[in-house]
């Protein structure tokens, strides 16, 4: 069968940890010069339609140094955009590439996509969900914690695409999740059923500092996110105080960290002051969203197990 990377609630602690592993290698090896052609002559067709920085550079330079090719489409410049179904899409692209990485709206989309594919399917982002990033996140907090069992991870802001996957990708790998969102922004109710499974190791909280308090990883994401930009304002208003700032890391560990997925609305989710302080970290996470795609194409789409 053919591997897709379509949404984290699909992988085990296992799949997961298995993924990191070759993530840590593979950037030892680009950070040593060791050769890891392991995608040598293969093409990978990378669908965008939203905007992307992260994901675009990070998928074409790891698939470049994997020995492979990257090729990026606008839907505003294939059919796709003008109305040719997904599943034909689907069906050329398996004919020409040897896998295809797409960032759309509707996670059925990403699923009808890989329905279809002959090849792997990974999702570069839905509004239901972001698994590249979060593996990029665990990475990053297993570098810098040395474990991901037993952390207690904070999600503060909007319940979006960010806190499902970071939700899910947490409890999987043995952490304690506390998510701080308004009522009414909660996050998926298919990942809030899922939490379910996880008993007291998951809770929302309205209040900030309820969910902060001895957190060992603080994460937020913008209030409104892509295909919201009309709710801005309004969400501007109701996320007032869905903020890491001072105060909130003064409730949080004593050592804890701070991710971002970027991009930041510095002054919104997160302050100019703690985004500062706490940059190294959040650009290591940017940095590993390289490593992480690598070993996922890697997995997906070549020889490595
Ligand atoms: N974090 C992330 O996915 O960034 P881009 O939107 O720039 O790809
Ligand atoms: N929640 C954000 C994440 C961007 C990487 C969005 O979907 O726009």
């Amino acid at each position: 069968m053919k591997k897709d990377l379509l949404k984290i609630t699909d992988l085990s602690c296992e799949d997961i940890t298995h993924i990191l592993d070759v993530a840590d290698q593979l950037k030892y090896n680009q950070k040593h010069g060791i050769p890891h052609r392991l995608l040598e002559g293969k093409t990978l067709a990378m669908i965008f339609q939203k905007s992307s920085t992260r994901t675009r550079v990070s998928f074409d330079v790891g698939m470049f140094q994997l020995g492979g090719h990257a090729m990026f489409l606008s839907t505003a410049d294939i059919q796709m955009g003008r109305g040719e179904s997904i599943r034909d899409t689907a069906r050329v692209l398996s004919r020409y590439c040897d896998g295809i990485m797409i960032r759309t709206y509707g996670q059925d989309e990403v699923e009808e996509l890989a329905e279809y594919a002959t090849i792997p399917v990974i999702n570069g982002l839905t509004d239901y969900s972001h698994p590249c990033q979060v593996l990029a996140d665990l990475m990053t907090i297993r570098e810098h914690q040395k474990t991901l069992e037993g952390l207690h991870m904070c999600y503060i802001g909007d319940g979006n695409n960010m806190a499902n996957s970071l939700v899910a990708g947490g409890l999987i790998t043995g952490m304690k999740v506390t998510c701080a969102t308004p009522k009414g922004y909660e996050p998926d109710p298919q990942i809030l059923d899922f939490a379910k499974k996880y008993g007291d190791k998951f809770s929302w909280h309205e209040d900030v500092m309820e969910a902060a308090r001895g957190a060992d990883i603080l994460v937020t994401d913008v209030w409104a996110s892509m295909g919201q930009e009309e709710e801005r304002e309004e969400r501007a208003r109701i996320f007032q105080g869905y903020q890491i700032n001072e105060a909130v890391m003064q409730t949080a560990n004593k050592g804890a960290i701070v991710l971002h997925c970027l991009p930041a609305h510095k002054g919104e989710e997160i302050t100019e002051d703690v985004f500062e302080k706490y940059a190294d970290c959040i650009f290591d996470e940017a940095e590993n969203r390289l490593h992480a795609q690598k070993a996922v194409m890697a997995i997906c789409m070549g020889e490595t197990k």
